[in-house]
């Protein structure tokens, strides 16, 4: 239902949801060291209303930075709910405390006008991009892929909203998959409540008043993080009728990251939200791909559900198409004692582009 929500805020370009403060500071504590003397960047914030903001200029001694900047998009007025329909905007500049008080006073902050509309690429906010070396915020989820490219392009260290499904996106995955980008900590039970006036279709157990549940929503990063080094318990055997092979990789199909085997150093498929758990020492990414698997080794297995949609015919059989899957590989073993011991050739269809590419 939640995603229902999120797939309405891209398809319809609603992109007016706030992040609480809670949520950033519960992501943003394991960043802490990050920030010394650092610029940060907040570029799709009014800065009047935004918990980015909030959380640089209260936090800004402690955290130690140099400058805080943030912009806004289009709109001027005071109110939370960006109408967007003011075509010049605002940016703001703060350098810290001046008069001791610990708190960011109207005076101490510097008040700039765009010329345009402060879009993230315009040039005047690429400007500003270049000042910093962190940028932290929620962009808009309907430019994600736009935005992360600009970072990327730029070189810039970030810690960014958005949802997981972007892992799939052709844009980001090549990025995930060279350990240019992760995932942080992420929120609680995997879902985030976003102040918004947008409709919630969250069941009554998880309404809030005045919010939307967006589930699969996540941090997006490039600054180290110690979560990235803990290493994921395996304890399931690799049984062979237990992990169906897939039809058009070569590779088995884990239908939950709990259930990778320990002793199985093929490639494997896994749900998308193993990235959470994802340790590049201790895996290797090569795909993403939504592969099939005969439909009748499916058949065979205990609540299995038939999706006419998502089957089609693979080499005379008929499969059916798993949801998202994140092809991996074990490091520990070497390459000989990895094939030796799965039978396996080597993964060519697996790491082929091409494959890949026509899966998006
Ligand atoms: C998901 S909201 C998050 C707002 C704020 N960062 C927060 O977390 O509370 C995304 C924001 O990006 C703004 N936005 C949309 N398109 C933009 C653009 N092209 N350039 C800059 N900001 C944009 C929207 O107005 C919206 O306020």
């Amino acid at each position: 239902m939640a995603n229902k929500n999120l797939n309405q805020a891209k398809n319809a370009k609603k992109d007016e949801f706030y992040t609480q403060l809670v949520d950033i500071e519960n992501e943003l504590k394991h960043y802490k060291v990050h920030f010394k003397n650092k610029t940060v960047l907040c570029n799709c914030d009014d800065p009047r209303i935004s918990n980015f903001f909030h959380y640089f200029s209260y936090n800004f001694e402690q955290l130690g930075l140099r400058k805080l900047i943030t912009t806004c998009y289009k709109n001027q007025n005071r109110d939370l709910f960006c109408q967007n329909d003011s075509e010049r905007a605002i940016w703001l500049e703060y350098f810290g405390d001046r008069n001791g008080n610990r708190v960011p006073d109207p005076e101490e902050i510097g008040i700039h006008y765009f010329e345009g509309d402060g879009d993230f690429r315009s040039k005047e906010c690429i400007e500003l991009l270049k000042q910093a070396d962190i940028v932290v915020t929620n962009p808009p989820f309907s430019l994600f892929r736009e935005y992360v490219a600009q970072l990327i392009n730029y070189e810039k260290k970030f810690v960014i909203v958005g949802h997981q499904n972007a892992i799939t996106y052709k844009e980001i995955f090549p990025l995930i998959k060279e350990n240019k980008i992760w995932l942080g900590y992420g929120f609680k039970g995997g879902a985030g409540h976003f102040i918004s006036r947008y409709e919630d279709t969250a069941t009554a157990g998880d309404h809030r008043e005045g919010m939307i549940r967006v589930s699969g929503v996540n941090w997006f990063t490039n600054l180290e993080i110690p979560k990235r080094n803990e290493e994921l318990i395996l304890y399931r055997k690799y049984i062979m009728e237990e992990y169906p092979k897939y039809a058009d990789f070569d590779a088995i199909n884990v239908d939950k990251t709990s259930d990778i085997p320990s002793d199985f150093y093929g490639v494997m498929g896994v749900p998308i939200t193993f990235m959470d758990k994802y340790n590049p020492r201790q895996f290797e990414i090569l795909n993403c791909c939504e592969p099939c698997i005969d439909i009748n080794v499916l058949r065979k297995r205990e609540g299995f559900r038939e999706y006419p949609s998502r089957q089609r015919i693979y080499n005379g059989k008929l499969c059916q198409k798993t949801y998202h899957r994140i092809l991996i590989r074990r490091r520990q073993a070497s390459q000989s004692q990895l094939y030796a011991q799965t039978e396996m050739s080597m993964p060519m269809a697996a790491e082929d582009p091409k494959a890949y590419n026509q899966n998006q």
